[in-house]
């Protein structure tokens, strides 16, 4: 619990597809407060990495692209978040497998998370920020006031980002995505950097059987 007087914030962490986007849009808007998307930072990076033919090796390069990055993310009304980076709208592009794939590539990379830490810390302003990501409890806002970390089986994380796919018109494949949300959990939580796991003050929430608004109630009941 943040002892300073920095505003507030409610870090949200959780593996792909456990809904903490979904979540944490809500919960800004509820709140109205600020809301960071930091795995959208990532997915940025990624894609400006692929638009720029910046391999995902080529670490020096990877951090001079994060260093001028300039990313911005509107939450509307109708809880859709929307993306430009460097000035172009990426929206759906970042929200593609591929692009995810690329993403959590770059991001055990320990000097381009340092980074983008500055960028992330930016974020914190009056009159309060919900955060979500993989480490915003831990490593990016250690003394938030408040924590949850969302998790739900692999199935239906699959099958959320599946019908989510889906809705937006791509053509995926639910066994394919499974294949790929299982070996990016074992990338994300077995890290050296920044590994996904819950904070130690963390509230851990199984989303699996719950819908939406039961998340958003917990998380209120929990905040309040
Ligand atoms: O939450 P997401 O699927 O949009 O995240 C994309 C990738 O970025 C994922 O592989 C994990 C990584 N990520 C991270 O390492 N740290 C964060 N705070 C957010 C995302």
């Amino acid at each position: 619990m943040s002892t300073s007087n920095l505003p507030p914030v409610l870090a949200l962490d959780g593996p792909s597809g456990s809904g903490k986007g979904t979540i944490g849009q809500i919960c800004s808007l509820r709140f109205g407060w600020h809301y960071l998307d930091s795995g959208a930072i990532y997915r940025g990076l990624a894609w400006l990495a692929g638009d720029q033919n910046v391999s995902p090796e080529d670490v020096p390069a990877l951090v001079d692209l994060a260093d001028n990055m300039e990313l911005v993310c509107h939450v509307r009304e109708d809880d859709v978040a929307m993306v430009e980076v460097n000035g172009h709208v990426v929206t759906d592009e970042l929200r593609t497998e591929e692009t995810g794939e690329i993403a959590s590539k770059i991001a055990p990379l320990q000097e381009v998370r340092a980074s983008l830490l500055a960028m992330q810390r930016r974020c914190r302003k009056a009159p309060g920020l919900v955060a979500d990501g993989r480490d915003m409890g831990t490593v990016v806002f250690p003394d938030a006031d408040f924590k949850v970390f969302l998790t739900a089986s692999a199935e239906i994380r699959a099958q959320r980002r599946f019908d989510q796919l889906k809705s937006k018109g791509f053509d995926v494949n639910l066994a394919r995505l499974l294949e790929s949300i299982q070996a990016r959990d074992v990338r994300d939580s077995s890290r050296a950097v920044s590994p996904l796991k819950p904070a130690d003050d963390a509230y851990v929430l199984d989303t699996s059987d719950l819908t939406i608004d039961e998340v958003v109630t917990r998380i209120l009941d929990h905040v309040n």
